[in-house]
């Protein structure tokens, strides 16, 4: 048909190219945390979800180009929404929970990076691009300077007020970093908790999963029932005795298998 009017071919193709146009332009808008189309930043954004998700494996550092990714992720603002609207999502399941009078329901934290935050210092190490200094990080975790995670403070109030017994469970060592911890998790609002279970000399050398999978095995076998568990690190969250729910809180900083 040849004539004035649009043709349905006609209106169909220029359909698309106003939807090109506006979405090219779209993507040409920088956002929040990133400037123009850039494909190596997305392609960061790519490596962290495989990280986060736990497809990727066994990494040991950050890309080097994706230094700049991971502290905008970090600083930026998405990564404390990001564990904003988990811990929104665990307030909601413990809401859903009856307590019983035992006083055996029970709760697990992590520390480093679920109770306090190490992202000052690994703001000193291209924020993971560099490999793991453990020197460097006793150093650091001696001098006691963890600030809270504001959401999961939040959380540790609400779980102490409903009556939970929280446990904070570390694979920091016991004899060296034990005070350190203590006086750490103090300073920055975490008390009352009902125990901190820290690596001591027997769990020396075992990896994250099999020794906190003992540690919870020990509380179930003290007639503690684990609704939840919440951590930074997929080790935290695997292997026995896990919980009901698990919680990951994202870490794209580093890896402890
Ligand atoms: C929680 O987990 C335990 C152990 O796996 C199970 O026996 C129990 O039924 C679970 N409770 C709920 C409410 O899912
Ligand atoms: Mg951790």
């Amino acid at each position: 048909m040849v004539g004035f009017g649009w043709s349905m071919q006609g209106m169909r193709e220029a359909m698309v190219l106003v939807f090109v146009a506006i979405w090219s332009s779209s993507k040409a808008t920088s956002t929040w945390w990133r400037g123009d189309s850039d494909e190596a930043w997305d392609n960061c954004l790519s490596w962290r979800l495989g990280v986060e998700a736990n497809n990727i494996r066994a990494w040991r550092t950050v890309p080097p180009e994706c230094s700049a990714h991971v502290e905008a992720y970090m600083v930026r603002g998405q990564y404390q929404r990001d564990v904003a609207l988990i811990v929104d999502t665990i307030c909601a399941y413990i809401d859903s929970i009856d307590l019983s009078s035992d006083g055996l329901d029970a709760w697990i934290l992590d520390v480093d990076d679920t109770c306090i935050s190490n992202l000052f210092y690994y703001s000193g190490k291209r924020y993971g691009c560099e490999p793991f200094d453990p020197v460097g990080f006793k150093t650091w975790a001696l001098s006691a300077k963890c600030s809270a995670i504001p959401d999961v403070l939040r959380l540790f109030v609400k779980l102490i007020a409903k009556g939970f017994k929280v446990f904070l469970v570390t694979g920091r060592d016991e004899d060296t970093l034990g005070q350190a911890t203590i006086r750490n998790l103090h300073a920055q609002g975490f008390f009352a908790y009902h125990r901190l279970i820290l690596r001591s000399g027997a769990y020396k050398g075992q990896s994250a999963i099999v020794y906190k999978s003992t540690v919870r095995k020990q509380l179930a076998e003290e007639g503690f029932r684990i609704w939840g568990n919440v951590g930074d690190q997929w080790s935290d969250l695997q292997g026995e005795y896990t919980g009901n729910r698990t919680f990951k809180l994202p870490n794209p900083m580093y890896n402890i298998p």
